[in-house]
């Protein structure tokens, strides 16, 4: 026989000899994770729909999806609500975590449903915003790209990488950069800038200027079909609400998560216990709002949850009258713990154009909490995006916006909708419940206003009954015109 021969015979005997040792072991890896996920999964999904799940609970916990726009509630509704003295310490990370204050009220955070495993479940009722997975991974590339650009003004790396440490150690603040998952992505966009920018420098680029896609600018910015395919998106962004909802992301506190997470990114199909679990933890959520209804979101959180909130801390508020002129001096340490407030230069000063000063919860109803929103919404927006363009200048001409994005090409969009396919789902799944909630909202207001017509016609209309009769009709309009709208928003977006 040639040696050529033999050597080809002999291969495919070695093949033929492991391919079956590989199958198996393959095969077992994946019984292993199975079981592992398995096991999870029926250990996380301990209660039922519980029937009570519409009704607020002792403590608040807003399970804060990054980019879905949790902030503005944040900002605009919680903080009205309820003063600094019953937000729970906040953990941006481990070290920092601080279950010290047992009867706080409200907590929000980044971190994932672990937490929940940290707080009285049963006393605990948690909300969540959930947001079109395409448009989430957009923005999670565009606020990654956006903060790292601030760093730009130093002339290299190492200077910038020494200045924020410097700050962060003066300030003693929360900065993005403690918070996840930013803490990851902005260091490695931010590197990612300078070499590029060092690159440009060398004249490393040929062909400078010539893409007109703020997407794909590879001589500035890591490319968006570049960025969603590294590791580090797949590990912390990719069906990053789905594994937030379960509780396995990267920043997880149960300890078998990282396990559970590592058997899902490697079987696909192990996938669907995940999505369940993230189903069932929505049904039991008091509210699920939704990114792309902000308008909706907004009136039905004001009406489910501020409504109960108000009515939750009404008894309390002379006791927090007392506190504060008590003036303890626990409220003065958590002033520098406010979440996402510190972006990191100048942010502290957008914020106060934002906030009242001095907002008390007493006396505070609905419709009240409803327009102290719209005007701080509206100052919170302008104030991201002004500073969002002085940090896109930085890195002109790229130029994120609604109009660049629909330059990208469709395959992008594909790969980016297929590599998120459990949020795909889970997002899906929400509307449904949004959905749901609207109709609960449309029933509650048409029983109040039956009341009002039975009450009047026994009684005589008096002033009173007319001005609730005006407001239930008022908001069964405003509701049935967002239903409408949603309706033929649902039917003209699929994706
Ligand atoms: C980075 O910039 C600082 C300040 O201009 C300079 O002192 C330092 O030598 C630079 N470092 C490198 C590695 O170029
Ligand atoms: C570049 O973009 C602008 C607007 O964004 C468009 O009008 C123009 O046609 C584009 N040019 C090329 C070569 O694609
Ligand atoms: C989370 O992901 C980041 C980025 O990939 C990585 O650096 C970090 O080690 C991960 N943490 C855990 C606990 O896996
Ligand atoms: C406020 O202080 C007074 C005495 O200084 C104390 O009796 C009262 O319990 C305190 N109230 C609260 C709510 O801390
Ligand atoms: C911070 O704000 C001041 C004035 O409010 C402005 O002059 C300065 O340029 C800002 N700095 C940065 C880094 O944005
Ligand atoms: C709240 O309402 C009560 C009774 O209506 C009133 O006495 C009190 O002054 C009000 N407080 C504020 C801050 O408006
Ligand atoms: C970026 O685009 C927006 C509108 O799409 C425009 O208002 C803004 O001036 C642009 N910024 C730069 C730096 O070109």
């Amino acid at each position: 026989m040639a040696p050529a021969k033999k050597f080809a015979m002999l291969m495919m005997f070695f093949a033929l000899v492991n391919t079956p040792i590989n199958a198996y072991s393959t095969e077992k890896d994946f019984v292993r994770c199975e079981s592992t996920v398995k096991k999870w999964a029926a250990s996380s999904l301990d209660a039922e729909v519980k029937e009570d799940r519409h009704t607020l609970r002792d403590l608040l916990f807003f399970l804060h999806i990054p980019r879905t726009g949790g902030r503005t509630y944040f900002h605009c509704f919680l903080k009205k609500l309820y003063t600094s003295h019953l937000e729970c310490p906040r953990s941006y990370d481990k070290l920092r975590f601080d279950p010290s204050k047992p009867n706080c009220r409200l907590m929000v955070t980044h971190d994932d449903y672990s937490m929940v495993s940290k707080l009285p479940k049963e006393r605990t009722s948690v909300v969540t915003i959930l947001r079109n997975p395409v448009d989430r991974v957009f923005s999670a590339y565009e606020f990654s790209v956006e903060v790292a650009a601030r760093f730009l003004v130093h002339p290299n790396l190492t200077s910038a990488t020494k200045m924020t440490g410097r700050i962060r150690i003066k300030n003693n603040e929360v900065s993005t950069l403690d918070i996840w998952p930013w803490k990851y992505l902005v260091p490695w966009m931010r590197e990612d800038l300078f070499a590029r920018r060092d690159a440009r420098k060398h004249g490393e680029f040929s062909a400078i200027g010539e893409s007109n896609d703020s997407y794909d600018m590879e001589d500035i910015v890591m490319p968006l079909s570049e960025f969603i395919n590294d590791p580090v998106a797949h590990e912390i962004i990719h069906n990053g609400a789905t594994l937030q909802v379960a509780g396995l992301t990267n920043n997880s506190y149960s300890p078998e998560s990282h396990e559970v997470r590592h058997c899902v990114r490697k079987y696909q199909a192990l996938g669907e216990y995940v999505l369940e679990v993230a189903k069932k933890r929505l049904d039991n959520m008091l509210y699920v709002g939704l990114t792309e209804d902000h308008r909706e979101s907004g009136t039905m959180f004001g009406n489910v949850v501020g409504l109960q909130v108000i009515s939750q801390l009404q008894p309390l508020s002379s006791n927090m009258e007392q506190a504060e002129k008590n003036k303890s001096d626990m409220s003065s340490s958590f002033q520098n713990h406010q979440p996402d407030s510190n972006y990191l230069l100048n942010s502290t000063n957008d914020q106060k154009a934002a906030e009242n000063v001095g907002t008390t919860n007493e006396n505070m109803t609905v419709g009240k909490l409803m327009e102290a929103y719209e005007t701080c919404i509206s100052n919170l927006r302008k104030a991201q995006s002004r500073r969002r363009s002085m940090s896109l200048k930085k890195i002109s001409p790229v130029n994120f916006s609604k109009e660049a994005r629909l330059q990208v090409p469709d395959v992008v969009l594909q790969q980016m909708v297929s590599l998120n396919n459990l949020d795909v789902e889970l997002y899906k799944y929400a509307q449904g419940i949004f959905a749901q909630q609207r109709k609960r909202l449309m029933q509650k207001s048409v029983e109040a206003e039956r009341q009002v017509s039975t009450f009047s016609s026994s009684y005589g209309i008096n002033l009173w009954t007319v001005l609730s009769l005006g407001i239930t009709v008022f908001l069964l309009l405003v509701l049935l015109f967002f239903f409408v709208n949603a309706r033929r928003r649902i039917l003209k977006v699929k994706v």
